[in-house]
């Protein structure tokens, strides 16, 4: 950073992680009263990932962020006190335990002990919600180089008999590395919108396995322990917020709409994507679309579409890119920047 200039927060390595197993939509529709046409017509989604019995969200974690940091390395050129990262901001709502936070493993094994780690639940929008978090500790000097990981492992929470949320989701985590320099660099994070309405809480929930259930002393029943959405519902609060919210953003940070070369937006659904993009005014081939792939990853889903995009060429050095995502609580957050060089490792 040079004397005298403000402080940003720049991206300067990317990454990310998928299990072993794909499941196709074939798969599920073998098992499922559902058919691969009807998922990918409603969807977009031809297959996902899912984690192997024993594995958890920890695990693709580590992977991401073992990959990122390389790629951080790489970067820089050297293994030095320049590249050492001081905070860990992992998103995610399928921690490894209900308490205590999952960051903290995730930085010990990825030989970060000692430093601050912890956990923030904004379900879709949890990326989004962490890259800001890290990026304020990083402009107000708290931290001087951030790990931000969004990963979630949803297929260990969902109801195996409900066709619609199996269809969609799947599990993964990217992970990006911010550290501290100048707004005018390639790669700042320029601005931020975030926001929540807990009017929709029980839109998409999980209703057992917090204090509100476990204080009680009749156990919860056995569906409560899995996660549900009114789907349509959501569907609709999707577009609105994520369309609302990348405007706000848009006009905060002074770019227009038109002027913006990607839109990287929470992989939900393609028709999610599509409507968006229209109501941006944007042709649908500024939108990246990796969710044919990976499926809705829900923390995982906007670091995953980056890397995805960014090994592909489809991100290009100096491209304006408006990341917006939209999730459970209600919540919603957009972030802006113009596309660095990093070097970023495929996604495996
Ligand atoms: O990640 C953040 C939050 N999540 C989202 O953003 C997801 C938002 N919602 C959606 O993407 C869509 O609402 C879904 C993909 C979940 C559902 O698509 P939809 O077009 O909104 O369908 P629907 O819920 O209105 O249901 C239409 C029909 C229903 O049958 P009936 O009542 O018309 O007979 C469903 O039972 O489609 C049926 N259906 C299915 N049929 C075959 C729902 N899931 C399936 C399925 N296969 N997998």
């Amino acid at each position: 950073m040079t004397a005298g200039t403000q402080r940003a927060a720049v991206l300067c390595g990317l990454g990310g992680a998928l299990p072993a197993t794909a499941v196709p939509n074939s798969a599920l529709a073998a098992e499922l009263d559902t058919t691969d046409e009807w998922i990918r017509t409603r969807t977009g989604i031809r297959q996902r990932f899912v984690i192997a019995p024993g594995e958890a969200t920890s695990d693709l974690a580590v992977a991401a962020g073992r990959r990122v940091l390389e790629s951080a390395r790489k970067a820089a050129g050297a293994d030095t006190e320049e590249t050492a990262v001081d905070l860990v901001v992992l998103a995610t709502s399928t921690p490894d335990h209900p308490c205590p936070a999952t960051a903290p493993a995730v930085a010990r094994r990825l030989g970060l002990t000692g430093v601050a780690a912890f956990d923030i639940g904004a379900v879709c929008t949890g990326f989004v919600y962490a890259l800001a978090t890290a990026a304020s500790m990083i402009t107000a000097g708290t931290a001087r180089r951030a790990l931000v990981i969004g990963a979630d492992t949803f297929s260990t929470i969902l109801d195996p008999a409900d066709r619609t949320t199996r269809a969609i989701f799947g599990d993964g985590a990217g992970a990006v590395v911010l550290r501290a320099g100048d707004p005018a660099e390639p790669g700042a994070l320029l601005g931020f919108d975030l926001g929540s309405d807990g009017a929709g809480e029980e839109l998409i929930t999980v209703p057992a396995g917090g204090s509100r259930q476990r204080s009680t002393a009749t156990p919860p029943p056995e569906r409560d322990r899995y996660f549900t959405m009114q789907g349509r519902a959501v569907f609709n609060e999707a577009v609105l917020s994520m369309s609302k919210s990348a405007e706000t953003l848009l006009a905060r940070i002074g770019w227009r709409g038109a002027d913006l070369d990607r839109v990287v937006a929470h992989q939900a659904n393609v028709r999610i994507l599509r409507a968006v993009a229209d109501q941006l005014g944007l042709p649908e081939d500024r939108l990246v679309i990796n969710l044919d792939r990976v499926g809705n990853t829900v923390a995982g889903s906007i670091p995953l579409a980056l890397a995805d995009a960014a090994a592909d060429g489809t991100l290009r050095p100096g491209d304006k890119v408006l990341l917006t995502g939209f999730g459970g609580g209600l919540t919603w957050g957009s972030a802006a920047l113009r596309w660095p060089a990093p070097y970023v490792e495929p996604v495996a």
